[in-house]
């Protein structure tokens, strides 16, 4: 075991201070602060627990982080030996436990579930997206307009970004609510066997009807263009990309919408000129990444960083918030237009390309459609914060406008 004195000039991760619970309140109201008392000393990684008593190391240094997310064979993804730690129904599970996918796998078995997910992303059409958007913006935007205030995570944010994603997949709106429903539940850890049947059952539904009747969307990707694939493997395709997709887009909705509503150079009324949707969901994508702590790797044996011992078979993971952040990169300069965050992930597991641009073309359309219906919209109240270690996340955006008269509803586009 290496301990503190094992070799000269290096420590051990425990030996850096009390570890960070990255699962309270306090942190999620404050976590900026805390990555900052983290920093302390010039630290570039801290140690934190993820739940009561599982300990964790968390990458808070920008060029740090760079090199562990690019080293796969000293960091891999895989999380299996690490789980056997854990009770089966452990709340962390069915967040990171092990699955035949793209994010929980390592070498040759990584390459063959990212070549699949790339073949299904590409048939994604930006244009379709984007008119996909629009339209269910407007027919969520009705149900609320003339009533002058609305809480917008669970009436707008949510409905949008599952249904886009639901649509680009090609999941009909039946197979889709059960999705939703087993999904959520499987994400708050409640009945894990029962919700990952439920969810098992209506993918490979889907899949059938896909290999009867395809269409230009994802599923029918998964099947007739990735032939090397069971169904097993599609299915799991299906619930990485619904889990991986969800989340994050709507956390970025979220803040961007929060920070269009507080920071002055984004209001209405600001005497100025209005920077675009497009500038504040790249701010936010720099410094208030929607996945804050994340990229999880489980090294085999002790590795070195940084002259800091980390033990084997505990996880790595990587605070794009506090790298993003790191004074090291940023500086007094701020952000301008750098695409060098870390928000989306970097090396082998990074975000795809067409994932990232569909992301933030929904957020751009649905944020922008938003504030064109309701120009003068106010935060009705204060933002509170949802607990958890990976993300960054508004409990609730409650907003208040001047009713307006009910859009009209562009129609669905014919099958492209
Ligand atoms: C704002 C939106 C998004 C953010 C911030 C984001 C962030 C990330 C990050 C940080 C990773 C790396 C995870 C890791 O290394 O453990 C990742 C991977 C991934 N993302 Fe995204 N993501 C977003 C949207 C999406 C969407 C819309 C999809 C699917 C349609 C998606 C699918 C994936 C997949 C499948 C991976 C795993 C790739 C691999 O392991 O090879 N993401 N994403």
């Amino acid at each position: 075991m290496v301990t503190q004195q094992s070799r000269a000039g290096s420590r051990s991760i425990e030996s850096l201070g009390p570890k960070t619970k990255l699962y309270t309140p306090a942190f999620a109201i404050a976590p900026y602060a805390a990555y900052e008392r983290m920093r302390q000393g010039g630290r570039t990684l801290a140690p934190v627990e993820l739940a009561p008593n599982v300990p964790a190391t968390l990458v808070i240094g920008y060029h740090t982080a760079v090199r562990v997310l690019n080293d796969p064979d000293r960091f891999p993804a895989d999380p299996r030996t690490w789980e056997k730690s854990l009770p089966d129904d452990h709340p962390l599970l069915p967040m990171l436990g092990w699955r035949p996918n793209a994010l929980r796998t390592a070498g040759k078995e990584h390459t063959g579930h990212r070549d699949a997910l790339q073949t299904a992303l590409s048939v994604v059409d930006l244009h379709a997206v984007r008119e996909r958007t629009i339209r269910i913006a407007a027919s969520l935007i009705n149900k609320f307009c003339q009533a002058g205030k609305v809480e917008l995570i669970e009436h707008f944010i949510t409905p949008l970004v599952f249904t886009v994603l639901n649509e680009t997949v090609g999941c009909p709106p039946g197979i889709g609510e059960r999705l939703r429903v087993a999904i959520a539940a499987m994400f708050e850890g409640v009945d894990t066997e029962h919700v990952n049947a439920e969810v098992a059952s209506a993918l490979f539904e889907l899949i059938e009807l896909k290999r009867r009747t395809p269409a230009a969307d994802i599923a029918s990707w998964l099947v007739h263009r990735c032939p090397n694939l069971t169904d097993e493997q599609r299915m799991h395709q299906l619930v990485t990309i619904y889990s991986a997709g969800i989340e994050p887009v709507r956390n970025l909705i979220a803040n961007t919408v929060r920070r269009m509503l507080t920071a002055v150079r984004y209001r209405h009324d600001n005497a100025h000129f209005t920077p675009p949707v497009r500038d504040a969901v790249e701010e936010t994508l720099a410094d208030d990444p929607p996945m804050a702590n994340l990229c999880n790797s489980y090294p085999r044996q002790p590795v070195l960083v940084d002259r800091v011992w980390l033990p084997a078979d505990q996880p790595v993971l990587v605070s794009m918030a506090a790298c993003n952040t790191d004074p090291a990169i940023v500086g007094n300069r701020g952000w301008t237009d750098n695409r060098a965050h870390l928000a989306y992930g970097s090396g082998p597991h990074a975000c795809p390309d067409m994932a990232r641009e569909m992301s933030k073309q929904i957020a751009i359309e649905a944020i922008g459609y938003f504030f064109d219906a309701f120009p003068e919209a106010e935060l009705a109240d204060e933002i509170g914060w949802r607990p958890g270690p990976f993300h960054r996340a508004p409990a609730a955006v409650p907003v208040a406008f001047p009713p307006t008269p009910p859009l009209i509803i562009p129609p669905a586009p014919a099958l492209r």
